[in-house]
């Protein structure tokens, strides 16, 4: 297969740049894109014995640009190697843009790209969103000659021709293929369509899953569906959310457990909560690996902060670690995929006693994972921790006993814009508990709390020298804290 000029324009300019071989301090096990801008992460899959990642991609700056897909591949979810761009606009059906999708493995040993075609930018009348397929290898793709093979025109009035984006597709165990993609009501709600297939080239709607309802934003990007524990999951990136209970306003990640009726295409919401209760975090996908863990993967931005995101490399953004998920009572819980645990050194285990403001000896680093677990005793009102820390930097995390609240508060991280920087969640203790798992590498903080249950999220610059650690707490506190080390 010869690549399109525009494809391997995007191939030579990557190589270009890796052979400059510029002084860099990427982070050390969350992906970045070789160079230039990258949003969602698209075709998450397991194929031929590795874990593909593509991602959505503007090669030639920093800001959000004509979408190709960039490419990279992994044994173990975390030490990514870089592949060639996989996808380029170079076709009458793309020629705007490569917008998010998925991929499969296909019963013949090829790979199989779901994405959206995206036509007619130049105005709201002529714009088109379509879905797309291409066929390849793992590193070449062959766009289908069939391609827009699912055209926004063929849906019916009430839904949108222009947002009609980020297919997610699956193959059923009879052969058949599905596929989920996100849409706006003309009622101005968010709503997942399904689609069925014989041959992954031609569609039927089958119907509609579910929607906003008014309530959790007006358009749905990047679902995701599947059964984890017997329970289905819905996974969404609302746009224009209002604030409602756990909820923060504009773009967010929503979660809908609960039961599917495929026949009747009929979905029974059982429990609703944030993904992320974080800044970082929109457009999660999901994949199966191979020993049947569910893992997700989420880019590690948000369309409203990310313009206020440092730039300070020749590329921009980076995505989330990969974590595994499970179902406990309705609501989704993340961990830091296991393999994190190869990259451990020089642990500590600490326990002790603290009260007033503490270091504690062995425990500082901006490259960790730290466990910390306190016993919040009736008195102790106020416990904090403040980490990325030197004098001029720092960012703390508080448990406000009274209100039952978590805070997040990065307003000192070396910031200097006007975004959002605090987040106030509630949180409930575990037996009078409160474990904390905070995952650092360089330039981002992943906050698991309790076993995973609420998630922050949140990108910091690089501000290397602010590795301290410290904690604080307003009554004598128990705690325990075991930090390792990431190398
Ligand atoms: C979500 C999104 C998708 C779209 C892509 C474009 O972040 O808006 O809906 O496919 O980004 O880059």
């Amino acid at each position: 297969m010869i690549p399109s000029i525009p494809l391997q324009k995007a191939r030579n300019y990557e190589r270009e740049w890796a052979a400059r071989a510029v002084p860099d301090t990427r982070p050390l096990f969350h992906l970045t894109p070789q160079v230039g801008w990258m949003n969602d992460p698209n075709g998450f899959c397991f194929y031929q014995g590795q874990f593909h990642l593509f991602y959505q991609y503007h090669p030639y700056s920093t800001q959000w640009g004509p979408m190709h897909w960039g490419h990279a591949v992994s044994d173990d979810l975390l030490r990514w190697q870089p592949r060639p761009c996989a996808l380029a606009p170079d076709t009458p059906a793309d020629k705007d843009g490569c917008f998010s999708g998925s991929a499969i493995p296909l019963p013949d040993g090829r790979l199989l790209l779901a994405y959206t075609g995206v036509t007619g930018a130049g105005s709201p009348d002529s714009l088109r969103q379509n879905q797309c397929i291409a066929i390849g290898d793992g590193t070449d793709f062959e766009k289908s000659p069939m391609n827009p093979v699912l055209p926004a025109d063929l849906l019916p009035e009430a839904f949108s021709r222009q947002d009609f984006r980020d297919p997610k597709i699956w193959q059923e165990a009879d052969g058949t293929y599905r596929m989920v993609t996100g849409n706006r009501h003309r009622t101005q709600c968010g709503t997942i369509l399904l689609f069925r297939s014989l041959d992954a080239l031609h569609w039927q709607l089958a119907g509609e899953i579910d929607s906003s309802r008014n309530e959790y934003g007006q358009m749905w990007e990047c679902p995701d569906l599947f059964l984890l524990n017997g329970t289905t999951v819905l996974l969404v990136s609302p746009q224009e959310m209002r604030a409602t209970g756990e909820f923060h306003p504009g773009y967010g990640t929503v979660v809908l457990t609960g039961t599917f009726d495929e026949s009747a295409c009929r979905f029974t919401r059982k429990n609703v909560h944030p993904i992320d209760c974080g800044f970082s975090f929109y457009a999660p996908q999901t994949t199966l690996a191979p020993d049947g863990r569910r893992i997700m993967i989420g880019w590690m931005e948000n369309w409203e902060t990310c313009a206020g995101s440092a730039r300070p490399h020749p590329w921009f953004s980076q995505m989330s670690l990969p974590r595994e998920l499970s179902i406990q009572n309705g609501r989704l819980l993340q961990r830091p995929v296991r393999e994190i645990e190869t990259f451990w050194q020089d642990t500590k285990h600490l326990q002790t006693r603290i009260q007033g403001e503490m270091a504690l000896p062995g425990i500082h680093g901006r490259l960790t994972d730290l466990t910390v677990s306190v016993g919040i005793s009736p008195e102790c009102r106020l416990f904090s921790m403040d980490v990325a820390k030197d004098a001029s930097h720092y960012v703390r995390i508080s448990y406000e006993s009274d209100r039952g609240e978590l805070v997040f508060d990065r307003s000192h991280c070396g910031t200097t814009r006007d975004i959002v920087h605090i987040r106030r969640i509630p949180v409930d203790l575990q037996e009078g508990r409160l474990t904390l798992r905070l995952v650092m590498d360089r330039e981002s903080i992943e906050l698991f709390i309790g076993d995973g249950e609420k998630v922050i999220t949140s990108v910091i610059p690089p501000s290397p020298e602010a590795d301290g650690i410290s904690f604080f707490a307003d009554e004598p506190t128990d705690l325990t804290a075991e930090l390792h080390h990431l190398v």
